[in-house]
């Protein structure tokens, strides 16, 4: 059923709300960049703080944080009380020091917001016309060790805010049946890798990726004495015959085929499932649009969606569990376990078509 209609006058107000979406989130990027949100906060057992003692802690003129605190308070991210004292709403507190808010909020500042600008020629040509606001790359992760600092810096807490949770729960389902030889597909900097040795030291262990994040991993197991216990595998998917050269008895892929559209996705599976021992198994690990128990956590993922039009690649999303299964099973491999793991991951437990 569709959803129900609002009465014209909420419809409106949340209309005017979306037209200036910008404008309220570059105030919270200022008052957290200016730690205006800090400086309210440690003021909260005084029952708030002025603008004038705002403005002489902070060295913020107080023009500029007059209409920042203007725009906060009818936004409801600070409260003014009857003399004039600012405090910290709870959305105000969640946008200061939540870790997942403060992902997001760097994540879409840093990497995405210029970019985003570019989305409707990157809808229409079906590449990432955003990207260039980054640098000269032909997709964003040929460019990932090289990117400015802060968006470096944003896309990786982003990436392992939403990956890193979820490891030793899955490492647990990976291991029970004993794999030698695994591939880590999208091995990214080595994090899953560094919980794999440290837990299951005999593991024959290959990294797969692009040769930046291989650099970063190899620096990473280095500095872990674990170096010399990884094969480094670089393979660029999109590449001419994208090819492996052994076979193992598990495949993890954490948050890769989101990176990849359809097609491709059938492509690579099918590149992995002929070098899959027969009874070994695929380990898909994804954030799934329908698995979603928060309506925040689903308008996130397809949010998500847009940076990977506008900047990542131009032709990949966050899938949703039907899609994702469907293009397992065109590949030749069928989901034997579907399994949740965490608040917002699914695992698909994959194997060959018997
Ligand atoms: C979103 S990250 C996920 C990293 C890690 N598996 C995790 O769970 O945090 C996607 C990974 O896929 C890799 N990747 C993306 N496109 C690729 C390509 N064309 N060829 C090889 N690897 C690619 C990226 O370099 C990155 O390390």
């Amino acid at each position: 059923m569709p959803a129900a209609q609002h009465k014209a006058i909420d419809a409106i107000q949340r209309a005017h709300q979306i037209a200036f979406a910008p404008f309220i989130f570059q105030t919270v990027i200022s008052l957290r960049k200016l730690e205006i949100l800090d400086l309210i906060f440690e003021h909260e057992s005084e029952g708030g703080i002025t603008l004038k003692s705002l403005s002489e802690k902070s060295e913020v003129d107080l023009y500029g944080l007059g209409v920042l605190l203007e725009l906060a308070e009818t936004m409801e991210i600070v409260l003014k009380n009857e003399e004039g004292k600012f405090q910290l709403s709870k959305i105000g507190y969640f946008l200061n020091f939540n870790e997942s808010i403060i992902a997001n909020l760097n994540f879409a500042n840093d990497v995405c917001y210029k970019g985003l600008y570019h989305l409707p020629e990157s809808v229409s040509k079906g590449t990432p016309e955003g990207l260039k606001e980054l640098g000269n790359y032909q997709s964003i992760y040929q460019g990932l060790s090289t990117l400015p600092h802060n968006a470096r810096n944003s896309w990786f807490r982003f990436d392992h805010f939403y990956s890193d949770e979820i490891f030793d729960e899955a490492l647990e389902k990976v291991y029970r049946n004993c794999p030698k030889d695994l591939f880590d597909v999208g091995a990214n900097t080595g994090r899953f890798a560094l919980k794999v040795l440290q837990k299951y030291p005999e593991t024959n262990l290959s990294l797969i990726d692009l040769p930046g994040q291989l650099d970063a991993a190899k620096k990473n197991l280095e500095q872990h004495g674990l170096f010399d216990k990884v094969n480094f595998i670089e393979i660029d998917w999109l590449g001419e015959n994208p090819k492996l050269t052994k076979n193992a008895d598990a495949i993890w892929m954490s948050q890769f085929l989101d990176c990849f559209s359809e097609t491709e996705i059938i492509s690579i599976l099918k590149v992995c499932s002929n070098h899959l021992n027969s009874e070994g198994q695929l380990f898909i690990v994804e954030t799934l649009t329908d698995r979603q128990r928060f309506p925040s956590a689903k308008m996130a993922l397809e949010a998500t969606s847009l940076y990977f039009t506008a900047l990542a690649n131009g032709n990949s999303k966050m899938y949703s569990s039907e899609v994702l299964k469907n293009l397992v099973e065109k590949s030749g491999l069928e989901v034997v376990e579907d399994l949740s793991l965490g608040d917002f991951h699914t695992m698909f437990v994959c194997q060959l078509k018997k």
